[in-house]
């Protein structure tokens, strides 16, 4: 794939590119003289200011050597970006003007609202200011991103432009990784891993200031730290806390925050002119496709930014892209094709901030992500279909399924933006003015109120938290989301009858991930199995583990046959990890059996971080051997909600309908399951394209549910006319427990 080889070149270039930069700012012993400066804390005690001496030794003894220095060639080749030393890169951002107002701002204010246009440096500057300001010599300077991916690029970047290696000074920590050391000054993580930090230290006693960035995306763990946190300063008055937001209304955020200021910096932004679509479209990806290339072919010199919902549809899309524009031979300019999107490997991910070659033009096709969590150079045309692809809450369901649906005004906006950073743009809307105008929303609606909550309440309970009802949420949560979530953890025996955290949720509190994969974990422990649980719990938290290139796709599909286990998917993904350890972790072995090596390497990871987990608190770790019916059990435990049993025959193949709602399921076309006829199921998750298909499928025993959940399940004792097999194994959902309670009265009077 050409795409794919000119990225591989475009990462060492800019390898090379990053270490004349660092060259450069060797070199440049002015400047460096005056960013020592800036670190040192004049009012700080000599001992005191240890990370500015460390920072100097460090960078004075890994100059670059003379050898390596006279083999680099000079400036010129590398593009535009080469001509800027990094030095000179940073004081061209808009946010550089306002470093000493924002800094007096901060130290005057617990609480700063910064508003500012993405791309203005915002993410990756003010951490440097504040570090530079003192802030970093008596405690940590933590950023919140709500993407993971924005974390790690966002770290690395910093640590680039500070000249230390990622993981010293500057780190980043995300779920199951953690990129820092006792020396990180500068902590970029996700805001889920501040929440759990917070757990622990109520006062982040470690942290000298926060900043909750990308605040306008108000994910739940960013808006359940805005009512922490807001506690927290009233505590510690010498903790500052710093939200920042793309969009311009951060009204909202002031008058939540007790009036505080919001400082703005002005964004240097060009003229976006846009186009509607004359007629709604019927498949907005083919339509999409179409107007990339005819901008491609007929628009002047300015690269692509295409919004797409997903990893499938943005390959399929960048491989139509490339089809199309090789079989206009080579008459045409290059049209170079780069994907973005979360899973996508991090040197990829890199070569989309490389300008394209002269005479060529770069198409980046990317999900939501490009929205505002990073920013992408140079884009002149944004081809915006209007959708994206979300986590919603299904009351129907009772859970979180992903969907795709039509952004918001305020997001049409921002996709716009992107187009008119470094010059004017266009903007190609593939949808009407009138939808625009009367089908979005204004703004998005806040995660709180569209996604299960029973992770975040967990979380909240853990911390003595009770009273969700009189919880400070800038926008509380749907009474009825709050209530599925309580009772989902009631049924999970994680509270007991009156709300309160039991020994076992305080338990599973301890385990960063969803409350039911927590409780199979612990049942694990119980039943025998949790060495296999692990590598199960491991693998799930994957996105990819199979490779099923176009052109293989049998070859690959018998490769995989090969670990299928006839109970289903999970044991299957065991199967893949347990072989993947007897070949000793081998890569050439994932290439020659289809499996994603970096996705095993990852899940390797995960595994030994949960194992770290099990440890601190004693969990055992025992392995069943052959007798894998127990971790069937085990994952019963924690997922007896996701149970469905399998419909007539004439209710077509592969129809389940699912046990909480009666809704019709489906075997996932890549399921082991497919094909099989087992009566019960339970699921991972739903994904809803076509239709809802349940991911990653087991086979189980009704009699294991009925185990698993005594409080939330029962065997019916109906007569009629089923068999007295049948009769024996229907199972019904009990009442709603909390239904009716006068707290929860109280909660609909509020709304
Ligand atoms: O946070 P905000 O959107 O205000 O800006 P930022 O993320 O701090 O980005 C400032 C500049 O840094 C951008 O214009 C990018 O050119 C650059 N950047 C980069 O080169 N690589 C990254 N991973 C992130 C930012
Ligand atoms: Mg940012």
């Amino acid at each position: 794939n050409r795409a794919a080889m000119s990225g591989t070149v475009l990462v060492k270039e800019r390898q090379e590119m990053r270490q004349q930069e660092a060259e450069a700012a060797v070199d440049d012993k002015a400047g460096q003289k005056d960013l020592w400066a800036r670190w040192n804390d004049p009012m700080a005690d000599p001992d005191e200011s240890k990370f500015a001496s460390d920072r100097k030794r460090r960078v004075q003894s890994d100059g670059i050597p003379e050898w390596k220095r006279a083999g680099q060639p000079k400036g010129q080749a590398y593009g535009k970006r080469t001509e800027m030393t990094m030095k000179q890169q940073r004081e061209s951002l808009p946010v550089f003007a306002f470093c000493d107002r924002l800094i007096d701002a901060v130290r005057q204010h617990p609480i700063l609202i910064v508003v500012g246009e993405t791309g203005s440096g915002k993410t990756t500057q003010m951490t440097q200011y504040l570090a530079e300001a003192g802030y970093a010599n008596h405690g940590i300077i933590g950023c919140t991103q709500p993407r993971r991916v924005a974390a790690v690029s966002v770290a690395k970047r910093v640590s680039e432009e500070v000249g230390c290696v990622l993981g010293q000074e500057v780190g980043y920590a995300i779920r199951f990784e953690d990129c820092t050391t006792p020396a990180t000054k500068i902590k970029y993580m996700t805001d889920g891993m501040l929440q759990r930090e917070i757990l622990l230290d109520p006062d982040l006693k470690r942290y000298s200031a926060i900043m909750l960035d990308e605040a306008h995306e108000r994910t739940i763990a960013t808006d359940v730290l805005f009512a922490l946190l807001k506690k927290t300063v009233k505590k510690r008055p010498d903790l500052k806390v710093i939200v920042t937001s793309a969009t311009l209304n951060a009204d909202k955020f002031s008058s939540y925050f007790d009036d505080a200021p919001i400082f703005t910096i002005p964004g240097r932004t060009f003229p976006v002119e846009i186009l509607y679509s004359r007629e709604p479209e019927s498949d907005y990806v083919d339509t999409a496709l179409v107007t990339v290339m005819q901008i491609h072919l007929t628009e002047p010199a300015g690269d692509i930014l295409l919004f797409l919902t997903g990893q499938e549809e943005i390959d399929t899309a960048c491989e139509i892209l490339y089809e199309r524009t090789k079989a206009l031979g080579p008459n045409i300019p290059e049209l170079l094709v780069l994907p973005v999107y979360s899973a996508l490997p991090a040197e990829m991910q890199s070569s989309i901030f490389e300008p394209a070659p002269p005479g060529s033009r770069k198409v980046v096709v990317a999900t939501n992500i490009a929205e505002t969590s990073i920013t992408i150079d140079h884009i002149s045309y944004v081809v915006d279909p209007g959708f994206v692809k979300q986590k919603a809450y299904d009351p129907k369901l009772g859970m979180d399924s992903l969907i795709i649906s039509p952004i918001s005004q305020a997001q049409a906006n921002q996709r716009a933006g992107r187009a008119g950073r470094t010059a004017p743009g266009k903007c190609f809307r593939l949808y009407t003015e009138a939808a625009y105008q009367s089908e979005m929303l204004p703004s998005p609606i806040p995660e709180i109120q569209r996604q299960n909550l029973s992770t975040t309440i967990l979380v909240l309970k853990a911390m003595g938290i009770n009273d969700l009802l009189r919880f400070d949420f800038m926008d509380p949560p749907a009474v009825n989301t709050t209530l599925t979530a309580l009772e989902e953890l009631y049924a999970l025996g994680a509270l007991d009858d009156e709300g309160f955290l039991t020994r076992l949720g305080r338990k599973m509190s301890d385990f960063p991930m969803e409350p039911s994969l927590a409780k199979v974990l612990i049942a694990a422990v119980d039943l025998g199995c949790s060495d296999e649980m692990v590598s199960i719990v491991a693998m799930l938290n994957l996105l990819n583990v199979f490779y099923r290139p176009k052109e293989k796709q049998s070859q690959a599909d018998q490769k995989r046959a090969k670990f299928n286990d006839p109970n289903g998917d999970h044991l299957t993904l065991l199967n893949v990890y347990n072989a993947w350890k007897q070949s000793g972790f081998s890569t050439p072995w994932c290439i020659e059996n289809f499996i994603q090596a970096r996705s095993m390497r990852r899940a390797q990871d995960v595994r030994t971080q949960i194992i770290k987990i099990m440890e601190r608190y004693r969990h055992k770790i025992v392995s069943c051997g052959h007798e894998t019916d127990r971790v069937r059990r085990a994952l019963c435990a924690g997922f007896f909600r996701n149970a469905a049993r399998s419909e007539a025959a004439d209710a077509g193949p592969r129809c389940y309908k699912t046990l909480l709602s009666g809704t019709p399921v489906y075997v996932h076309p890549s399921s082991v399951m497919l094909g099989k006829q087992a009566e019960w199921v339970i699921y991972h998750e739903l994904v809803l394209t076509t239709r809802e298909y349940m991911r990653w499928t087991t086979s189980i025993e009704p009699k294991w549910l009925v185990e698993a959940a005594p409080t939330f399940l029962k065997v019916a004792g109906t007569g009629g006319t089923m068999s007295s097999r049948r009769k024996h194994e229907r199972i019904q959902p009990l009442h709603n427990k909390f239904a009716g309670e006068d707290d929860w009265r109280l909660s609909a009077q509020r709304k």
